[in-house]
């Protein structure tokens, strides 16, 4: 865990319901959400399909809240500027299907957005710490992408530990957005090991969104920052 840094808590849009986007966009604000995460599937990489640039368009006039696309498309670099155009503010893209991770992650980074690299359950770290330098957070994927209301595989704890442990030997303070099967019962285990984003569909949108990210935010202070709560506000 990055001592001091702030835990950003990002509601998968997949699990919201899409006959009301615009209002489950407010209530994620209302709730004190920090980002929202977008699932695009092309049902090449991943076996399902969501949305594209229009819907993000549509979705960036309802929202202030910075817009974190994860790009689970073949050929990702074909819609990045469409994306980027649509208002997308965080774009990231799985290093199983860039060819030409370098220059992808450049032509984001040039298009003034956030650059990401998402990581498949198993596929080597090695892929993110060369990534390293060319991009502005990494994405470890704790379910097989393609589908929300999968269950957290506990393997990724481990593997959340060592990128944070080679982040910080670095010297670095980079992101670690972990994603998919986080809810209340790991969220604070997910922080422990070295998460600063957490990602979660099914646990925020099922129920009441406004008291689940509240609960979220509770837990992962607690996690971030252990010991009673005046022990560190001094
Ligand atoms: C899976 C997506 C995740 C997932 C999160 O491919 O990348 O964002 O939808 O949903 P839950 O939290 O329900 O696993
Ligand atoms: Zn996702």
């Amino acid at each position: 865990m990055t001592a001091g840094s702030t835990i950003r808590i990002a509601p998968s849009l997949i699990a919201a319901d899409f006959a009301r986007l615009g209002a489950e966009l407010a209530a994620c604000e209302r709730a004190g959400a920090d980002l929202l995460h977008v699932d695009v599937m092309d049902g090449h990489f991943v076996p399902n399909l969501t949305l594209g640039p229009p819907v993000v368009k549509a979705l960036r006039s309802h929202t202030r809240l910075p817009m974190d696309c994860h790009l689970m498309l073949v050929e990702p670099e074909r819609y990045i500027p469409a994306f980027a155009e649509a208002g997308a503010d965080w774009i990231s893209v799985h290093v199983e299907v860039c060819w030409h991770l370098h220059r992808t992650l450049t032509l984001i980074r040039s298009l003034g957005k956030r650059a990401g690299v998402v990581l498949n359950p198993t596929t080597p770290l090695t892929y993110a710490y060369e990534a390293v330098p060319y991009c502005d957070f990494i994405v470890l994927m704790s379910v097989n992408p393609g589908f929300g209301g999968q269950e957290f595989i506990p393997g990724v704890l481990r593997r959340i530990a060592e990128l944070r442990d080679f982040l910080e030997r670095q010297g670095m303070s980079m992101d670690i957005e972990v994603d998919g099967g986080i809810h209340a019962g790991n969220v604070g285990e997910v922080v422990r090991a070295g998460a600063t984003i957490v990602v979660s569909g099914s646990a925020l949108f099922h129920g009441d969104i406004v008291s689940n990210v509240r609960t979220f935010r509770h837990l992962v202070t607690e996690s971030a920052f252990p010991g009673p709560a005046d022990s560190w506000s001094r």
